[in-house]
């Protein structure tokens, strides 16, 4: 089965939906639901262990590739993007640190956490698909060939404990 390199960072991004929907969820069960253990330990799981390597994907083995291939505009909002991956990194630590004490915070305490965290998590993710992703089409099929290589070598190495 041969991946493309689109099909493969969507399928990111739909995991970035589904985890960001847990912790909206976790803003919305009231505190002692037996759901809330196990959603705050797979969105623990995520955040803190396969978020970090799409953002890699994309700053070191789409964005260089792409940038030929990209107009004025496009370049600077790629400049965005990667300032947005700065931002999520230096807002992790704080939702794993909610996400592990969860039953002890309240709903409030909760979405004051993780509401700024999803909003910019999932903008930033709409901005890549309408502003950079289109483009990968323009690329080699041996630039998609290695994006894809690279895409799953990060995968391995961490395969068991990474949840992609
Ligand atoms: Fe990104
Ligand atoms: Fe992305």
């Amino acid at each position: 089965m041969t991946e493309t390199p689109f099909e493969l960072l969507m399928a990111c991004h739909a995991r970035i939906r589904r985890y960001c929907g847990g912790l909206q969820a976790l803003c919305e069960v009231e505190p002692g639901d037996p759901r809330i253990e196990a959603t705050a330990q797979s969105c623990h799981r995520y955040f803190g262990e396969a978020l970090h390597l799409h953002a890699q994907d994309e700053d070191s083995s789409l964005l260089p590739r792409l940038q030929g291939h990209l107009s004025a505009p496009q370049l600077e909002v790629a400049r965005q993007l990667r300032e947005q991956h700065g931002m999520l990194d230096s807002q992790t630590p704080g939702v794993l640190e909610a996400l592990s004490q969860i039953t002890g915070l309240s709903l409030a305490e909760r979405r004051a956490v993780f509401e700024p965290y999803w909003t910019l998590l999932l903008a930033h993710i709409h901005l890549e698909e309408e502003w950079l992703f289109p483009s990968i089409s323009k690329m080699s099929q041996e630039e998609r060939g290695q994006i894809v290589v690279e895409i799953r070598a990060r995968r391995t190495q961490d395969q068991q404990q990474a949840p992609q």
